[in-house]
């Protein structure tokens, strides 16, 4: 395979940058063949708020990846993310154009132009259009028309939209940082991609994506995207009550967490076996694991809490009984997919990258979700199995930006 058919995936995370290289191969198999991880400086919440921290991050990531692959990345596929991501659904009409009445990829590629005439304010600009279903002459739950004899072509489509000027901090920061974009990808949109199997995409499925800054919610059902929100909670929201609680460093209380945390008190042990070092570098402390789970519970319990609050003012709610996928760095918290199990009552599973080879050590993590699913997404892409999902931010932020930096230097 020649090195430029490899894809990279960027995932700018709000505690690390992962940058992976791989390749998708016809049994559906990712095989990796460099990642790189840098601890991410700035960002807050999904959202870049220091460009020159957030470059040398992606810089580092890059590199390290490259180092691995023995070839230097050029251009990658970035993920995006944030609470400034919001969706709309809209509808596209077209009579179809051939005089036999045959549906043909142009009827289809007009239609989706069509619903993608939406009002959007100055400030938003479209990341993805995703068509939901074709409905030929009134006929509705059509997967793909091509071919089909219709006069009137219908779609449903899930429009993503994101802050402009978030999108372009972040495409700013990957340039900066020497790279080309090759296109951006809605982060929730490829941790599904990453940890879903096709018959829950199918059946309907929340994919819930906790990271450190953001709660990612992704909703699919009947093989598409529904639902998406980005929620302003995560792993950071529980270390700093475990900092404050336990009265230690921010930088002491992420390792306790990690290495003795738990989503619930119960069944913890009481003895105080844990030594907490105090902030002021004043002394030790001993702690109980059930002490620790006890601060770590309700702060589990909200962010489980607002994630079904957005899935069911949504109105999906109903639609997922193929339950819901905990991914992310912070599904890694010891008892969490019990916690959720017993909260939402419905099926919960963990959710780790499938179908991945090679550096299966490091990357067979929740925390490797959106950095695989960005490969899987692009290599659809790529393959035309996704012909409508370029999503035309090519043609609008990414254009408009290169434009503009071209301009600037
Ligand atoms: N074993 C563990 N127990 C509890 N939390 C963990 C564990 N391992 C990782 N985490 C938490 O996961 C979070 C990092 O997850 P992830 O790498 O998915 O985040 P990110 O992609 O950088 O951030 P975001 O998606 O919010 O922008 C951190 O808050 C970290 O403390
Ligand atoms: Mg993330």
């Amino acid at each position: 395979m020649a090195r430029n058919d490899y894809i990279v995936g960027l995932d700018v995370g709000t505690s690390k940058v992962t940058a992976l290289i791989g390749e998708v191969d016809a049994h559906d198999k990712v095989h990796i063949i460099g990642v790189g991880t840098a601890p991410s400086r700035g960002l807050r919440k999904g959202v870049v708020v220091d460009i020159d921290g957030t470059v040398k991050a992606i810089a580092e990531a890059t590199e390290q990846a490259s180092r691995m692959a023995g070839f230097r990345v050029k251009s990658v596929w970035v993920g995006v993310g944030g609470c400034h991501i919001s969706f709309t659904n809209s509808r596209g009409v077209v009579a179809v154009s051939r005089e036999d009445k045959e549906i043909g990829p142009e009827d289809v590629q007009r239609a989706v132009d069509a619903a993608r005439v939406i009002n959007l304010p100055p400030d938003r600009e479209i990341v993805h259009v995703l068509p939901r279903e074709f409905i030929v002459d009134g006929y509705d739950g059509v997967k793909d028309p091509v071919g089909m004899l219709g006069m009137r072509l219908e779609v449903e489509t899930h429009i993503v939209t994101g802050a402009i000027t978030s999108i372009q901090n972040l495409l700013r920061s990957v340039y900066k940082a020497g790279l080309e974009v090759e296109d951006v990808i809605l982060l929730p949109l490829a941790a599904g991609r990453a940890v879903l199997m096709p018959d829950e995409m199918e059946l309907g499925v929340a994919v819930v994506d906790i990271g450190a800054g953001t709660t990612d919610v992704a909703v699919f059902q009947g093989g598409s995207l529904m639902f998406t929100a980005v929620l302003p909670v995560g792993g950071n929201h529980i270390t700093s009550d475990v900092g404050v609680g336990l009265r230690t460093p921010l930088s002491q209380a992420e390792r306790i967490k990690i290495e003795h945390g738990a989503a619930s008190a119960d069944g913890a042990a009481e003895e105080p076996s844990l030594d907490i070092p105090t902030v002021g570098g004043q002394g030790h402390r001993a702690v109980s694991p059930k002490e620790l789970a006890l601060i770590i519970e309700p702060r589990a319990q909200e962010i489980l809490a607002m994630t079904v609050d957005r899935i069911v003012r949504s109105g999906v709610a109903g639609n997922i009984p193929g339950g819901v996928v905990l991914t992310g760095g912070s599904a890694n918290l010891q008892g969490l997919v019990d916690l959720a199990a017993r909260e939402l009552n419905v099926p919960v599973r963990l959710g780790t990258p499938q179908g991945v080879q090679g550096m299966t050590d490091v990357v067979e993590n929740p925390a490797y979700a959106a950095g695989v699913g960005l490969i899987r997404f692009a290599a659809e892409s790529l393959g035309g199995q996704r012909p409508m999902q370029e999503g035309g931010i090519m043609d609008s932020v990414i254009e408009r930006f290169r434009r503009w930096f071209a301009d600037f230097f």
